[in-house]
């Protein structure tokens, strides 16, 4: 038996960043932004709002369109790097903003490829036959850690993200196929929130040396996400002995259209096959993937027995891909 995915949606905050507004605050250019990385816009959290303010919102829309009470979710699971506190989690947050009282859960941190993570763990717990669901949300609220003096980083990041329901697939065949997952930690140090943790708990030192924004080597990471991406999504498709042909979508993490668009060459998948909303959203972190396939839920372009390439490549470094046959 097998989990399969039975509701999505996603969310993004109303307020928008575009790259004309980060003209007017830093040394860039719309024509930069845009032929780098494909970015025109990003959403961005509001004073008030929190990373457990938009996991609710996720979670109530999930609870809408599925059969379920909040009373019957069993399971949470928040992969977020942009937690609201170190303690409590902000599943716990969750779980009591959407009155799923019978639930239990926790915050998963793999940064980018954050809700892959979240998928292998949440459906192991389904397909151990000891629970019913489980509510996986990835998201992120990546403007709460940027540096916005930093131009070589605040461009690409923006807040929001999606959430599925995890449950029992119906029929054979059909669910969360195969998966591979991957961790080197030697590369940490090239993603890295550097302050405020207990290597080097906040202080006012930590504070003047802008310590608790995310740094990057973003040569070294576009290196190792065109390879690790490309690398995991090869080698599951040939143990699954599919080709590029075989896949009807591909949905990458959005980092940098060209990271995408390598990894979609090298994979054999056609360009009208792979998802790209990086213009609209910016990076969300463990937020693009759910993003992107509530969309494409919602414009048809993903439906009952497709078979879905996923992959991603984030800070840890962390990465991953899945196959997914579409359908409950
Ligand atoms: O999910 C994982 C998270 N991170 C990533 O996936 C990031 C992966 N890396 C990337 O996407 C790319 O490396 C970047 C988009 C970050 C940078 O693109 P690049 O083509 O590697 O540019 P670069 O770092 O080689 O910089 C080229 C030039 C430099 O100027 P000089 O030294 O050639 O004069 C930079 O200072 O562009 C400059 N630059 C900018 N210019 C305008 C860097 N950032 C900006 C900017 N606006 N925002």
């Amino acid at each position: 038996m097998k989990a399969s995915i039975s509701s999505t949606s996603h969310y993004a905050p109303e307020k928008l960043l575009t790259n004309l507004d980060l003209e007017k605050i830093i040394d860039t250019s719309d024509e930069w932004i845009k032929t780098r990385t494909g970015i025109e816009k990003r959403h961005i959290v509001g004073k008030n709002e929190a990373t457990s303010d938009m996991a609710t919102n996720i979670a109530l829309e999930l609870l809408k369109k599925s059969h379920l009470k909040p009373e019957e979710i069993e399971l949470i699971i928040i992969c977020t790097v942009t937690p609201d506190h170190f303690a409590p989690s902000t599943a716990a947050l969750v779980q009591n903003n959407i009155g799923a009282h019978n639930a239990w859960g926790y915050d998963l941190s793999a940064a980018c490829t954050g809700f892959l993570y979240g998928l292998e763990t949440g459906s192991k717990f389904v397909e151990s036959g000891k629970y019913n669901n489980a509510m996986i949300i990835g998201l992120d609220a990546m403007s709460t850690i940027m540096d916005y003096k930093d131009r070589n980083v605040c461009v690409l990041f923006g807040d929001g993200g999606g959430g599925v329901i995890l449950e029992k697939s119906n029929k054979k065949g059909y669910g969360i196929i195969d998966s591979l997952l991957r961790m080197d930690g030697s590369g940490g140090q090239s993603l890295i929130v550097p302050g405020g943790g207990s290597r080097m708990p906040t202080s006012l030192e930590t504070l003047k040396e802008r310590k608790h924004f995310l740094k990057q080597d973003g040569k070294t990471i576009f290196k190792f996400a065109v390879k690790g991406m490309a690398d995991v999504s090869a080698e599951i498709l040939k143990r699954n002995n599919l080709s590029g042909n075989d896949i009807d979508l591909f949905i990458p993490h959005q980092a940098n259209k060209r990271i995408i668009d390598a990894t979609a060459k090298r994979c054999g998948i056609s360009k009208d096959k792979v998802i790209i909303n990086i213009n609209e959203y910016g990076n969300t972190t463990a937020g693009t993937i759910p993003i992107a396939i509530n969309e494409s839920v919602n414009s048809g372009r993903l439906s009952e027995g497709d078979i879905l390439l996923l992959a991603a490549f984030g800070a840890g470094f962390t990465w991953g891909s899945m196959i997914i046959k579409w359908g409950k």
